[in-house]
């Protein structure tokens, strides 16, 4: 039965759970300065909505009114080098990347275009020293120029400990002002994902990145082409292959125990894929 559908219904599942306006950002008029709201995973504590942050809050969700031919999500994993796929990537109509990763020392497999991006906090200490001293400040600030004026999306209200790091980062977009569109996704975004993959049978606890982007996109995207999704340390022939294309970080993502479950987000993808409802590339592109 499952394989009489129509490779479309899948998306049409998804509106009953998103709705891209509203779920990809919260906007200024939802919350004044000094509002305190709870966090996604972790209800018992809460997030204040700073001057800083109220001020950067979009007016209007980024995606209102705005639908695509086709979209590219790039994951991070280190099966793009030398997958020659830059090219192919940057000719998409929307193209949305994950946690700021490098590109222009990696175009030709990854390309330089970016329409949407997102910024876990924890990037800021892992990648960019906690922005304590000016070396790092000066190289974040570089990274954010190069996004254009396109969408900085950060997930401020997933999980507690990012708070001042959000801060920071907002404070400096506002000192230097930064082009950059800010977006912090909804409070239900995580549980309408969530959800929706849930009533497909797949109990996803916390949905990747890449896995949310793609299931966002599926609301303002017709047709959506993944990149850089490979979460496993070999390739098909045995070849290692980067957990991430760009750095050293190792594979963390294998035990149940784990925060995501990126393995089992990659065989329903790929099962999405034979169906034709999506196109996921994990190899060079001609
Ligand atoms: N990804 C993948 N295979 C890898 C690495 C990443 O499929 N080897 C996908 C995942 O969907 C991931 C996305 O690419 O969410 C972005 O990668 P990364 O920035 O590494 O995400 P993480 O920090 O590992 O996880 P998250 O941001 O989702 O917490």
């Amino acid at each position: 039965m499952e394989d009489e559908c129509h490779p479309w219904d899948h998306y049409k599942d998804v509106l009953r759970f998103l709705d891209a306006e509203r779920d990809v950002s919260v906007i200024k008029s939802s919350f004044k300065p000094g509002d305190t709201i709870h966090y996604v995973l972790d209800r018992r504590r809460t997030f204040n909505i700073s001057q800083t942050l109220h001020s950067l809050l979009p007016e209007v969700s980024p995606m209102k009114n705005k639908t695509f031919k086709t979209c590219a999500v790039v994951g991070n994993s280190g099966v793009l080098l030398k997958s020659g796929c830059g090219k192919e990537i940057d000719s998409h109509g929307f193209v949305i990347r994950c946690n700021l990763a490098p590109l222009v020392e990696f175009a030709d497999d990854v390309g330089l275009r970016s329409d949407f991006t997102t910024m876990n906090p924890s990037v800021i200490p892992r990648v960019y020293g906690a922005l304590r001293d000016e070396r790092q400040q000066e190289r974040f600030i570089r990274r954010l120029q190069q996004l254009n004026n396109s969408v900085l999306w950060i997930p401020a209200f997933m999980v507690k400990g990012g708070e001042r790091h959000v801060e920071i980062v907002n404070q400096l977009i506002l000192k230097h002002k930064l082009k950059v569109r800010t977006a912090y996704p909804s409070l239900r975004l995580i549980h309408a994902v969530r959800g929706y993959w849930l009533t497909n049978k797949i109990n996803i606890k916390r949905p990747s990145t890449g896995l949310l982007m793609y299931t966002m996109a599926t609301r303002f995207c017709d047709e959506i082409h993944l990149y850089g999704f490979w979460p496993f340390p070999r390739d098909g022939s045995g070849n290692p292959v980067k957990y991430h294309y760009y750095d050293g970080l190792r594979y963390r993502y294998f035990s149940n125990a784990g925060p995501h479950r990126m393995p089992l987000e990659f065989k329903t993808l790929k099962r999405l894929h034979s169906k034709g409802a999506l196109k996921l590339t994990t190899s060079k592109c001609t």
